[in-house]
């Protein structure tokens, strides 16, 4: 039986073919059958438009099928699909030139993967290659994927799964002011969940490391941003005791942050070597790493390959994902609507007693939801109810946190002014209506 508009099957059909032939760990939010994107929109097999406030997990980055992306895969994938990388295609090298033009200084070397745990895991074996040691710092509440180094690396039990994990991972405090785990205050704790790392490393390592991990914001965490000497202060540390600097830029990559293109320029630190994914191919998938020419020397004695990674039809998406965000000023937008955000998440917070705070930068937002500011106690069954409530209303939206009480807002940079409104309008009403019952 199928549904009588689109010719699909109905989401009820899909819905029990998945409980019988795919894995029932697959994560689900919401069972709706999504048929067709366009731009910050996407629409469900009734037709019911949705505002995709979360970008398909931050994935999306300049618009759902956006045409100055979708067409040049199109004529790639009607002339050569795949041959590899083991033979030259131009889309390769243009793709690589045209992404260290936009890295911070020095980064100039890159590998594709097809996501961002095969993007990390190459960091970390880059990593180890350069600096002959083996430790790695990354941080709590974290999340690097899905694969052993990736999980390992994660720092969220929620995301792990009880196994004999890659061994060396120490995971340090990653600046969450709002629940310190110091019991400070900012300033006058003069960052002490930074200079924690040099403890971290003194006490819990052979007192070298490969390397420090890092999302500039945590995305899965729960749009957590530190404060604004962290980074800094860590960097001096870990390139103290001879490790490198890694920045998971899979969710902050491409300008989502807001006039940058990394998430870690915001806090001015240069990396050794970016990891991204997601954003990066706009739903293609694309992953890779860029690194200094020093450390990607390191590895040249060993073959490096990746069967998808590097092929056409994923460089032709990449190349155009970066032309389109400069075309049109998608940066500068992400940015202003991020700013629009900011000030009407104030308002927010001021006005309703389950918003304890929110977070972030640009198009990279979260707001943590309480049962009250005074006791500041989680209450995921308010975020559950808020997304449920949204899409009513027709907005898609993301959670995100160890205790999953923390509403993720990241909608596609293509988004306008009356957008952003709706999403206030729309959380709005939502918080209203739950405080209320
Ligand atoms: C910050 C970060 N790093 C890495 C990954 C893993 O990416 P992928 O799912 O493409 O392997 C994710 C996925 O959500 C992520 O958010």
């Amino acid at each position: 039986m199928q549904n009588k508009k689109t010719g699909t099957l109905t989401a009820d059909q899909i819905g029990q073919m998945r409980a019988e032939c795919i894995l029932p760990s697959t994560m689900t939010s919401f069972p709706m059958n999504i048929v067709r994107g366009e731009m910050q929109f996407v629409y469900d097999d009734q037709g019911k438009k949705y505002l995709d406030g979360f970008s398909a997990v931050v994935t999306i980055s300049v618009g759902h099928c956006h045409p100055e992306v979708t067409n040049p895969m199109v004529e790639q994938i009607k002339t050569l699909q795949h041959m590899t990388t083991m033979y030259y295609h131009p889309n390769l090298v243009r793709y690589a030139e045209k992404l260290a033009s936009v890295m911070p200084d020095g980064l100039k070397v890159s590998f594709f993967t097809n996501s961002g745990c095969e993007a990390n895991e190459l960091a970390a074996l880059l990593a180890k290659n350069f600096t002959k040691q083996t430790e790695f710092i990354a941080l709590r509440h974290s999340f690097h994927g899905r694969t052993l180094m990736a999980m390992s690396m994660t720092g969220q039990s929620k995301w792990r799964h009880s196994l004999p994990y890659v061994f060396g991972v120490t995971h340090a405090s990653p600046g969450y002011c709002y629940r310190c785990p110091f019991g400070l205050t900012h300033p006058s704790c003069k960052v002490a969940c930074a200079r924690e790392v040099e403890d971290i490393i003194k006490y819990g390592t052979s007192g070298k490391i490969a390397a420090f991990i890092a999302e500039p914001i945590q995305g899965f965490g729960g749009v957590i941003d530190p404060p604004r000497e962290y980074f800094e202060i860590v960097y001096d540390i870990v390139k103290r005791y001879g490790g490198i600097f890694i920045s998971d830029e899979v969710q902050t990559g491409f300008g989502r942050t807001g006039d940058k293109w990394w998430g870690i320029e915001q806090w001015g630190v240069k990396p050794d070597i970016i990891t991204m994914a997601k954003g990066m191919g706009n739903g293609v998938p694309l992953g890779g790493i860029t690194c200094t020419r020093e450390i990607a020397e390191s590895m040249r004695e060993k073959v490096h390959f990746n069967t998808y990674g590097g092929n056409p039809v994923s460089m032709a998406a990449g190349l155009a994902v970066l032309e389109t965000i400069e075309r049109n000023h998608y940066m500068r937008n992400a940015k202003a609507m991020g700013d629009r955000l900011h000030e009407g998440f104030d308002k927010l917070v001021r006005n309703h007693k389950i918003v304890g705070e929110h977070r972030g930068k640009g198009l990279m937002r979260g707001l943590e939801i309480v049962k009250d500011k005074q006791s500041k106690e989680v209450a995921p069954q308010y975020v559950q109810r808020t997304m449920e409530l949204c899409k009513d209303r027709g907005l898609l939206i993301g959670r995100g946190g160890m205790a999953a009480n923390t509403i993720r807002i990241k909608p596609p940079f293509c988004i306008t002014k009356d957008d952003a409104d709706f999403i206030l309008k729309t959380l709005d009403e939502a918080f209203t209506i739950i405080e209320k019952t």
